[in-house]
């Protein structure tokens, strides 16, 4: 396969993925609270900016301040890029019909309006969680992902993990829209040992990755993957 690949810009992690994702395919990142899943998102966006591209993040859980500070506070200098080629928008999860309607209809529109090429929706299960019948919500998250596909962006969604799955999203359906599946968890070898984070990438359709568990840490300034690095 010799598929146009775009980094998502944490080193270690794109060689897993054999180079970076599909350009226009749709990731998702699962993981537990503190796993990193927001850091990893804004990376993807960092890289994205310092190409020149076109971004859209939509938030459901931090205020847009936050993550600008967030940003701000690894070193990114985000500010020059704001509302020019970066466009962060928060949205309230519990106001059903407005983030429903900014997603399904407005979302689309934005994405060639502003010609964007990535696209971060942090997290979709606060999305998700809007559906109350899971009949409905698989039905509405289907054809909001094949409604995603139309477009010429490639978008990473992060979603928590199910509270008594670490391997499953919330609603267990994210992992079979998406097109490539991260999956970031907590290892404790003892309980007297020290917390490590570990990743690895689940899947990836139409291209060979790597199927290693590997130890990842979230630095200051920035995401490292140690691809060479065993966890075990
Ligand atoms: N400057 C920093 N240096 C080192 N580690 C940091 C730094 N800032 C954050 N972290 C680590 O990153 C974790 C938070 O990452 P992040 O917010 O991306 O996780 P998340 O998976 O999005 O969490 P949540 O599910 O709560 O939204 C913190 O718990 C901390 O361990
Ligand atoms: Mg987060």
């Amino acid at each position: 396969m010799n598929e146009e690949r775009m980094k998502v810009g944490i080193i270690g992690l794109d060689d897993m993925l054999g180079g970076g994702l599909i350009s226009g395919s749709i990731c998702a990142i699962i993981g537990t609270y503190g796993t990193g899943k927001t850091t990893f998102s804004l990376q993807f966006i960092w890289e994205g900016l310092k190409k020149g591209e076109h971004i859209i993040y939509i938030s459901l859980e931090e205020r847009e301040e936050r993550i600008l500070e967030y940003m701000m506070q690894k070193g990114w200098d985000v500010k020059p890029f704001l509302n020019k080629s970066l466009f962060v928008i928060k949205l309230d999860p519990t106001d059903f019909n407005l983030a429903n309607n900014r997603i399904k209809n407005e979302l689309p529109r934005l994405i060639k309006q502003v010609n964007a090429r990535r696209v971060v929706i942090d997290p979709i299960s606060l999305f998700e969680d809007l559906f109350d019948a899971d009949s409905v919500r698989r039905q509405e998250m289907f054809r909001f992902v094949e409604g995603m596909r139309d477009q010429k962006c490639t978008i990473m969604m992060t979603s928590e993990t199910d509270k008594d799955n670490a391997f499953s999203s919330r609603h267990a359906l994210i992992e079979y829209l998406a097109d490539t599946v991260i999956l970031l968890r907590y290892v404790r070898p003892s309980d007297l040992t020290d917390v490590h984070l570990a990743l690895e990438v689940v899947k990836m359709r139409m291209s060979a990755h790597s199927r290693e568990i590997k130890p990842y840490e979230i630095q200051h300034d920035k995401v490292l993957v140690y691809s060479e690095a065993n966890v075990f």
